[in-house]
């Protein structure tokens, strides 16, 4: 093998490694808030809740911005959602993050009317009224 293959093969191998690791998202937790007030069982709430973050996890990485806000579609309960990523990342690892956001919120906020999660690369929030955050 002459000296420009192996260069080559060397580059191809480099760039390998650099993507694998740039394609693990940072997941670790920033901040995680939680509204105090708490919603009981069989609040219509929880429907639209769980619409909300269902639908911020799926489309807010299709965004290009990865940006995504969304409004649940039933008129019991509403429930707000915003979720980001940053720009950097794939689709996937905004995928993997947000995942993470999710059950970092979920855990440290049980049945609670609002909360959010923001990791160091991607954050989700969701909340009973509109913001703008
Ligand atoms: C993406 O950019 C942020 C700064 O905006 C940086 O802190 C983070 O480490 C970057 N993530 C990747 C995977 O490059
Ligand atoms: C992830 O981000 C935190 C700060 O938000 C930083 O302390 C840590 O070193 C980062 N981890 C990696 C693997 O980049």
């Amino acid at each position: 093998m002459g000296l420009a293959p192996r260069i080559a093969a060397a580059i191809v191998i480099v760039v390998c490694l650099w993507c694998f690791c740039e394609s693990a998202p940072n997941t670790s937790v920033t901040n995680v808030l939680c509204n105090s007030g708490v919603y009981t069982a069989g609040d219509p709430f929880v429907i639209s809740l769980n619409y909300v973050v269902e639908e911020l996890e799926t489309v807010t990485p299709t965004q290009k911005n990865y940006d995504f806000q969304n409004i649940s579609p039933y008129p019991n309960a509403f429930a707000y959602g915003h979720a980001t990523c940053n720009t950097n990342l794939t689709t996937s690892d905004c995928k993997t993050c947000l995942a993470a956001a999710k059950t970092a919120m979920f855990t440290t906020c049980q049945n609670r009317i609002g909360a959010r999660a923001v990791l160091h690369d991607c954050s989700i929030r969701y909340e009973q009224y509109p913001f703008d955050d």
